[in-house]
């Protein structure tokens, strides 16, 4: 089990004396501990630091840390055994009441899913299983251990970075259980415990999970709505040495900017010159806010090959559930990482990698369809926040499947721990950055159905009034549009 230290916890409290709810010390620490677990900065089964290692980071009586633990046992977000100490749980979601509406199908709760931004599966999902299934009997004879992935995948993989303008051969394509997977091994191969690794500011969540798991620490370099700031990476490589760069330069996660090509080439230029690999993640790629859009020319193509790794993924362009994605690297790194990646498990699905070339086959007028729906619903929850939360901001993504929301004040965790009730569940914004910043944003995907969005954006609205005190004041001013393109 995890343990959280209590230095560490009290960082990640921040400021809670003054931001819970009126009452007791233990009730407000109580919240704030709930705030953390639900929205994820303190994950589930993570061991609480003892009463006495807590009251003394926080400079609270242990009484107050006892009485804090019981209202979260109470709660349902901790559970704790005689000499386990006690450890972050989640109640089960209940069912909300009141409101027609439609509900996000989940396996194990009820609640409207806003926390993960992933499309459902297109029509010609069915179409691609099924050549699949056809092309399968010629692969049973064999053992189906297929560690860097099946020859007509990474040839089609291949082929289509050379289209991209990257050109690349089968043999530089390890096939992976997804970009997550392919992350993590390229932190495994190319980071020690201890290393730095540069972060735009905010970024992918997961990836910040899988820097920590390694024991590396994050660089954090802030990326706003103007984009990428080459002088500030800049300064960051040279000031910090990293040994890795994880950058979305496309569609990213969860600004939805694109990297423009001179920023690409002087960032290259700056990565090189500092020895920084440059770990791409390409997996919102496909997704630009425009149904003839073609994918940007890859970031690896600005420089020197071996400086740069690109990982990409079938699972927002086709379906997470594939759970198939790649790297592209050099044919030394793919040898490493294909045996890094033996210790963890022997291969991705033969029928999954069949699929997915099948769809490959196919990718341009699937993604064109992609793209329009993307575009309509990006269009139709914009203009539903605009309505119904008029003190919101949003800028308009260049691509990807969120809106980066800006609250107008620093309420994200908050809101989180309120739509519980209101059947949501949300990922709060600092769960996309480091040490709790980003606490004014939210992180809203506009990849589900449009009656869905609109129902989840009557439940934001009421868990906004509940934690706002209704207070919400429209900006921009008179005739000014809060949602701008
Ligand atoms: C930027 C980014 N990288 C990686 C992933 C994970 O992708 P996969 O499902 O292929 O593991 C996601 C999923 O949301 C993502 O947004």
């Amino acid at each position: 089990m995890r343990r959280a230290s209590g230095p560490h916890l009290a960082r990640l409290l921040g400021d809670w004396p003054s931001a819970g709810p009126p009452g007791p010390a233990y009730g407000r620490l109580a919240a704030a501990l709930r705030l953390l677990v639900l929205d994820g900065r303190l994950p589930l089964a993570t061991r609480l630091p003892g009463e006495r290692e807590m009251a003394a980071a926080l400079g609270v009586s242990r009484t107050t840390v006892t009485a804090a633990y019981a209202a979260l046992r109470d709660s349902g977000h901790a559970a704790s055994r005689q000499g386990s100490g006690t450890w972050t749980t989640v109640p089960d979601i209940e069912e909300p009441t009141g409101g027609p509406g439609a509900w996000s199908p989940s396996p194990r709760s009820r609640a409207l899913d806003l926390a993960h931004a992933s499309p459902a599966a297109p029509p010609a999902l069915r179409a691609a299983y099924e050549t699949a299934a056809q092309a399968l009997p010629a692969h049973l004879p064999g053992h189906g251990y297929e560690p860097v992935g099946l020859p007509e995948l990474r040839a089609t993989v291949a082929d289509r970075y050379t289209a991209r303008g990257l050109p690349t051969t089968p043999d530089q394509v390890l096939v992976t259980n997804g970009a997550q997977q392919g992350v993590s091994l390229l932190l495994t191969l190319l980071c020690d415990p201890g290393d730095r690794v540069l972060v735009d500011h905010p970024t992918y969540p997961n990836a910040l999970d899988a820097i920590a798991r390694r024991g590396a620490r994050p660089v954090p370099v802030p990326l706003d709505e103007a984009g990428w700031d080459v002088e500030a990476l800049t300064a960051a490589v040279r000031q910090t040495a990293p040994r890795v760069a994880y950058l979305i330069p496309d569609f990213h996660n969860p600004t939805g900017l694109l990297m423009p090509p001179p920023v690409r080439a002087e960032l290259t230029r700056t990565l090189t010159v500092g020895r920084t690999v440059a770990i791409v993640d390409e997996t919102l790629v496909e997704l630009a806010l425009d149904p003839g859009g073609v994918a940007p020319t890859p970031f690896a193509a600005y420089g020197e090959g071996n400086r740069v790794v690109t990982v990409g993924s079938a699972s927002k362009s086709f379906w997470g559930g594939l759970r198939v994605g790649w790297v592209r690297a050099d044919r030394d790194t793919v040898r490493r990482l294909a045996a890094i990646r033996a210790s963890l498990d022997a291969g991705t699905p033969v029928l999954e990698q069949l699929a997915v070339a099948a769809l490959l086959g196919v990718a341009d007028d699937v993604l064109a369809e992609r793209r329009g729906e993307l575009a309509d619903r990006c269009d139709l929850l914009t203009a539903l926040l605009r309505d119904r939360l008029p003190g919101w901001r949003a800028r308009r993504p260049d691509g990807g499947l969120v809106l980066w929301c800006d609250l107008g004040s620093p309420r994200s965790s908050a809101l989180v721990g309120a739509a519980g009730s209101h059947g949501l569940r949300l990922a709060a914004g600092p769960r996309f950055g480091v040490d709790g910043a980003f606490e004014r944003r939210l992180r809203l995907p506009y990849s589900l159905r449009p009656e869905t969005l609109t129902d989840a954006v009557e439940r934001l609205r009421a868990a906004w009034a509940a934690v706002s005190g209704g207070e919400d004041e429209v900006r921009g001013g008179p005739g000014g549009d809060a949602f701008v393109a």
